[in-house]
């Protein structure tokens, strides 16, 4: 066993995973699309102990570049995982695991995403296993955060949802040079959403449109990936904005009702509606958090971003882009 640190990219959802069809092994109720971040990443460090009958030990790099203990929560998910991994591999021995993020943490800009993606690409390393792409997805999907199986691949991402596959592992669909295409995070509140998304999953089939949004699915899911792969920006916008208003749809109707939005994110989907009818290239998308991220052409990202500074309520925005996947670092966080 060695040092390992890893980096991975957060993802944001073209169409969300949002229920689930079986919560032990993180099954989706419905396949999903993401595009993977660039810049919006997780470095995670996994290191065995000096004294192998030690326990675990899991800590986090705060703001002020201190290490702390995790959080309890976020805590026992790491151990859950890092033991399932090392019960895998057959290896035994205490691992310290250190990680940060270079974005705000729970805000819906899937830090949990990156975080398990960088856990599990650090971990398999670490234990000497040379996982393949659909090995650390499935992985990754077992902690518990299920969008972290898309954040171990690079580019275009689908996730499917298989009743028949219980071993679900995204898969690439597009490299990341096949559109450059920018992410620009309207960050409206970088605070801890209040309602998880695990508990977002539970609730969503209370709502009384949740069986229409699974009929309908599988029909704006095939329009997401046929604009994607065409470079068809008209059509991918309006399914793309299409699924981040059924996403809150459900999230609203469900019992009892989640509201992520603030008067700040309706404003910028206003903001970005302005935009596309003056000739830009621009749609939004929101995960499980108040924050809007909004998409555009390369060519558009420097006027969407300064219309973006202008509109009430956006405190920062943080400009992405695809990213190409996990790599590894020099740089250790202990
Ligand atoms: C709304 O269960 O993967 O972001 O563990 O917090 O990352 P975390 O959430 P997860 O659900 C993700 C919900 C979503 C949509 C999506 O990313 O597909």
């Amino acid at each position: 066993m060695k040092k390992i640190t890893a980096v991975a990219g957060a993802n944001i959802a073209l169409i969300k995973y949002w229920g689930m069809q079986n919560a032990e092994r993180v099954l989706p109720a419905n396949p999903s699309i993401s595009m993977t971040l660039r810049h919006c990443v997780s470095h995670c460090t996994v290191a065995p102990q000096d004294d192998p009958t030690s326990d675990d030990q899991v800590e986090w790099l705060n703001d002020a570049g201190d290490l702390e203990p995790a959080a309890p929560m976020f805590r026992d998910g790491v151990l859950r995982h890092i033991e399932r991994l090392r019960r895998h591999t057959h290896k035994s021995g205490a691992l310290r695991v250190a990680t940060t993020n270079n974005f705000p943490t729970g805000a819906g800009i899937a830090s949990s995403a990156s975080g398990f993606g960088a856990l599990t690409v650090a971990t398999c390393a670490a234990l000497g296993w040379s996982a393949n792409p659909a090995e650390l997805s499935r992985f990754a999907r077992l902690s518990g955060s299920g969008s972290a199986a898309r954040s171990v691949l690079g580019g275009f991402v689908e996730w499917p949802s298989d009743p028949r596959d219980p071993e679900s592992a995204a898969r690439q669909f597009a490299p990341p040079d096949h559109w450059p295409l920018c992410d620009l995070v309207a960050v409206i509140d970088p605070a801890h959403k209040a309602v998880s998304s695990l508990e977002g999953h539970r609730r969503a089939p209370s709502s009384p449109y949740y069986t229409r949004r699974l009929e309908v699915l599988p029909d704006r899911t095939r329009r997401v990936r046929d604009a994607l792969l065409a470079h068809d920006f008209t059509h991918f916008a309006q399914a793309v904005e299409e699924e981040a208003i059924d996403l809150h749809l459900i999230a609203m109707s469900a019992r009892p009702p989640m509201f992520y939005w603030q008067p700040g994110t309706v404003a910028v989907l206003d903001a970005v509606r302005c935009l596309r009818a003056d000739g830009l290239n621009a749609c939004a998308t929101i995960d499980a958090g108040p924050n809007v991220h909004v998409l555009c052409i390369a060519a558009h990202a420097g006027q969407v971003q300064q219309a973006l500074t202008e509109v009430p309520g956006v405190r920062t925005i943080i400009a992405d882009k695809v990213g190409d996947g996990p790599r590894f670092a020099d740089k250790h966080l202990f």
